[in-house]
């Protein structure tokens, strides 16, 4: 089965099971709607594709830990888009979670979709028992403190924030998370991943900074312009946008370099360089009439 369909039956039989009958319906609503139909998956498709590098001997724990990731990626948007965080009323072009289903169902739904990643793990481990720990560890570093997404979160939250920082916990710590599950998965150490991880999920974020500034709500399927309007720290508020946009390029080469040596590397490649040109396309690299950074530099 291709990456893609065996993330989504993964994902699809995860959810089913939480809302199975007995669970309260506004609730199981919310969670189909958090997770369906789902963006780029790409931190599971990387998952799959380093498990894949590692020989990918034990699928059904493979397939576990890219649901388990997407799971917690959905939940960190459902929780991202309250209105005590950004205040997002769209998301994957849709209403995001709290403006279809209130804000209640908004803080509940992104709690039982961390609590069913780490269930989707410890179903899956039953074959490989002595490589659930690792998982679950290396998962619950990269999502909770001193460094993992909710950090990245609280940095808001504070007066000042070092942007690295701050970047590297809230988008590359998952990225970082989803290279190392996909080695640990297959029975193989994650040490020679993390660098390919971590520059990828870095220039994610610079890539996001970018389409921030450069593309509209339709184009990107949530609100446009808003770390401005949120007053985020931003790679495109620190360097101006020319110099993001090749901060970006340079990124995708470091990841690329980064990557382990072996039969899988031109896949690897080709994956980070169709990646690179989805997220910002050359029409995503207009510059709209105001860009408040390049406005105020
Ligand atoms: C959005 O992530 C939030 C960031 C960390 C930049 P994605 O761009 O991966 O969102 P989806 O899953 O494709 O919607
Ligand atoms: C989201 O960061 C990162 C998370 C941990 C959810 P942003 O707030 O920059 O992402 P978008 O632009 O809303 O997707
Ligand atoms: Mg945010
Ligand atoms: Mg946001």
């Amino acid at each position: 089965m291709r990456h893609l369909q065996r993330i989504e039956s993964a994902l699809e039989r995860a959810v089913k099971r939480a809302q199975a009958r007995g669970a309260p319906p506004r609730l199981a609503a919310a969670l189909g709607h958090a997770v369906f139909p789902g963006g780029a998956r790409i931190r599971p498709q990387l998952c799959l594709a380093v498990a894949a590098a590692c020989g990918d001997d034990a699928p059904e724990l493979a397939d576990a830990a890219a649901c388990a990731l997407e799971l917690l990626h959905c939940a960190s948007l459902v929780h991202d888009d309250l209105p005590c965080f950004d205040n997002a009323a769209t998301r994957r072009g849709r209403p995001s979670v709290h403006a279809a289903f209130g804000e209640r169902i908004g803080v509940l739904c992104g709690d039982a979709l961390i609590v069913l990643a780490y269930e989707c793990l410890a179903l899956a481990a039953g074959s490989q028992p002595q490589r659930l720990a690792p998982l679950c560890t290396v998962l619950s570093q990269r999502v909770g403190l001193p460094l993992g997404i909710t950090a990245g979160q609280a940095w808001e939250c504070e007066d000042r924030c070092a942007l690295p920082d701050y970047q590297r916990a809230k988008t590359g710590s998952l990225f970082s998370a989803a290279v190392e599950m996909g080695a640990l998965a297959a029975g193989h150490p994650p040490q020679q991943w993390r660098a390919f991880g971590a520059k990828l999920g870095q220039a994610y974020q610079v890539a996001d900074d970018i389409r921030d500034v450069t593309a509209d709500a339709d184009q990107l399927g949530k609100p446009a312009g808003q770390d401005h309007h949120l007053g985020r720290p931003n790679v495109v508020a620190e360097r101006g946008l020319a110099s993001a946009l090749a901060h970006f390029e340079e990124l995708i080469d470091q990841a690329s370099a980064a990557l382990p040596a072996g039969p899988a590397v031109p896949l690897m490649r080709a994956l980070l360089r169709s990646e690179a040109e989805r997220l910002l396309p050359p029409d995503l690299r207009v510059i709209r009439p105001a860009v408040p950074a390049e406005a105020s530099a």
